[in-house]
């Protein structure tokens, strides 16, 4: 055990007794954390409003899902007004006008000059199984490639492709075979001890795009001495790492999978369940990079908390009537992808992330961006910034030279360091989550403004001069 002496937050009389009560039903293998003890009475905005009437500015978003921020009342209109007229048909047995436009809008916004068609269900993992099934039954291959550092979710195939935590693979074998994972540019701490820009020095070019030796080891190595690549049916990659770690890859990356992907006739398929949808800034993340993925995975934000995901992709893959090797009628299907009230939600979701929202998150992210860096400047456990518009992650270092992480039972009784910050930002009336094995993670709902994000920057100040004070 560390040195470090830290006490979990206090909690609530009715937060307490809801606790205790749920303790007895709820299955015990979940995530929830003493450090925030949270008991939600409601939501509106960017705030939470607890059973003992406190109150937290949520820069979590329920892990990236409350896009247009809790309850934005048009939203919750638009479900109302909808709930009277029809709660469900399944759309892959009826037609809906809301399904179709839903599917319209998206299919035209993603990237790429090519006809899409869309496929929904109802969460992210199920989304990637559904990208996963798709892209082996069209090519007939069986190998996947992915990512050290990925989540992909809880499904049997999701889990397999992740390669975050092992807990989260670990007692489910066997796993679905085949999947083999390679090397995300985590230039931070570069798992080839290399540094960016300094490692695309003299290196091989890849459609006159410097090979990043990251690249290189899936292009060079795995290629030639593990898998022929003419065997594997698809690449699955997050743009930006998210529960990995919140890692923004370098500009080479996401156009060299692509170049790679094309040679050897592999399904380039972007997780973009939790960066996608104007958190980055832009509504699919690939955009950024000029990069059009041939299958497009969303979820989370999609329809400010109401379950959908929906996987976007080129239309010879889904339809057999324009590709003899598509799927077929029966080949896929669920009960509830798309339903009228998420596709109601989507709709309305959709046409304010586009309106403003998007914008704002553009513009909010380069303000925190800004002022966190100077914050990294004053403090010497913040080891690096890094983000693009409203997903940003903050790496904590015992020291900056040398990156050395902190010991993961720091505290006197075994917290590791994201607990630390996640209980003290609790403690002051903020919600953030962890992620990585060191880093925090900022995700704040698209509505976030100016005030709000000077509160959560004067709050992880405070959080870090007290740790640093009590070192
Ligand atoms: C990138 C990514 N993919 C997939 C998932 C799984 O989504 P869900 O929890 O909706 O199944 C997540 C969830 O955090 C995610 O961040």
């Amino acid at each position: 055990m560390g040195n470090y002496k830290y006490t979990s937050p206090d909690i609530g009389p009715r937060a307490q007794a809801l606790i205790q009560r749920d303790k007895k039903v709820y299955f015990g293998a979940h995530t929830r954390s003493p450090e925030i003890p949270l008991v939600v009475d409601h939501g509106q905005g960017c705030m939470i409003y607890d059973v003992d009437g406190n109150e937290f500015l949520d820069f979590g978003a329920g892990y990236a899902v409350a896009s247009t921020g809790h309850c934005h009342p048009e939203v919750v209109e638009a479900i109302q007004t909808q709930a009277e007229r029809l709660l469900h048909l399944p759309g892959s047995d009826f037609f809906y006008e809301l399904q179709t436009e839903l599917a319209e809008k998206l299919a035209n916004w993603a990237p790429g000059n090519f006809p899409k068609q869309v496929y929904f269900g109802s969460s992210g993992a199920e989304m990637v199984d559904s990208a996963l099934k798709l892209a082996k039954y069209y090519t007939g291959r069986y190998k996947l490639i992915s990512f050290f550092g990925a989540f992909h979710g809880r499904t049997f195939g999701g889990m397999t492709v992740c390669g975050s935590k092992y807990v989260q693979r670990a007692g489910f074998g066997p796993l679905v075979p085949e999947v083999y994972h390679t090397l995300y540019p985590y230039c931070y701490r570069c798992p080839l001890g290399k540094t960016y820009p300094d490692c695309k020095k003299g290196v091989e070019t890849l459609e006159g795009i410097p090979l990043l030796p990251c690249v290189a080891f899936l292009n060079n190595e795995i290629f030639r001495r593990l898998i022929n690549p003419y065997e594997v049916a698809a690449l699955l990659v997050e743009p930006i790492q998210g529960e990995g770690g919140y890692i923004v890859p370098p500009p080479e990356f996401h156009p060299l999978l692509r170049a790679i992907t094309s040679k050897y006739g592999i399904i380039y398929i972007v997780d973009d369940i939790q960066a996608g949808l104007g958190r980055s800034g832009r509504m699919f993340t690939t955009e950024h990079w000029g990069v059009a993925a041939d299958v497009n995975i969303i979820a989370k934000g999609l329809a400010s908390g109401i379950p959908i995901g929906a996987i976007i992709a080129r239309s010879e893959l889904m339809d057999p009537e324009l590709d003899n090797h598509a799927w077929v009628p029966g080949s896929h299907g669920s009960t509830f992808g798309g339903n009228p009230i998420a596709s109601i939600a989507a709709l309305k979701t959709l046409e304010l992330i586009h309106g403003k929202l998007m914008k704002n998150a553009r513009e909010m992210g380069l303000y925190l961006m800004e002022n966190l860096l100077e914050l990294q400047n004053k403090h010497r456990i913040i080891g690096e910034v890094r983000g693009i518009g409203l997903m940003i992650g903050i790496e904590i270092v015992q020291d900056k030279i040398s990156k050395t992480p902190f010991p993961e039972n720091f505290t006197t009784d075994g917290k590791n360091i994201k607990s630390v910050i996640v209980g003290n930002a609790y403690k002051k009336g903020m919600i953030i989550f962890g992620c990585g094995f060191n880093s925090i993670r900022l995700s704040p709902p698209l509505i976030v403004n100016k005030a709000e994000a000077d509160q959560c920057l004067r709050t992880l100040d405070e959080i870090f001069t007290e740790i640093e004070s009590n070192l």
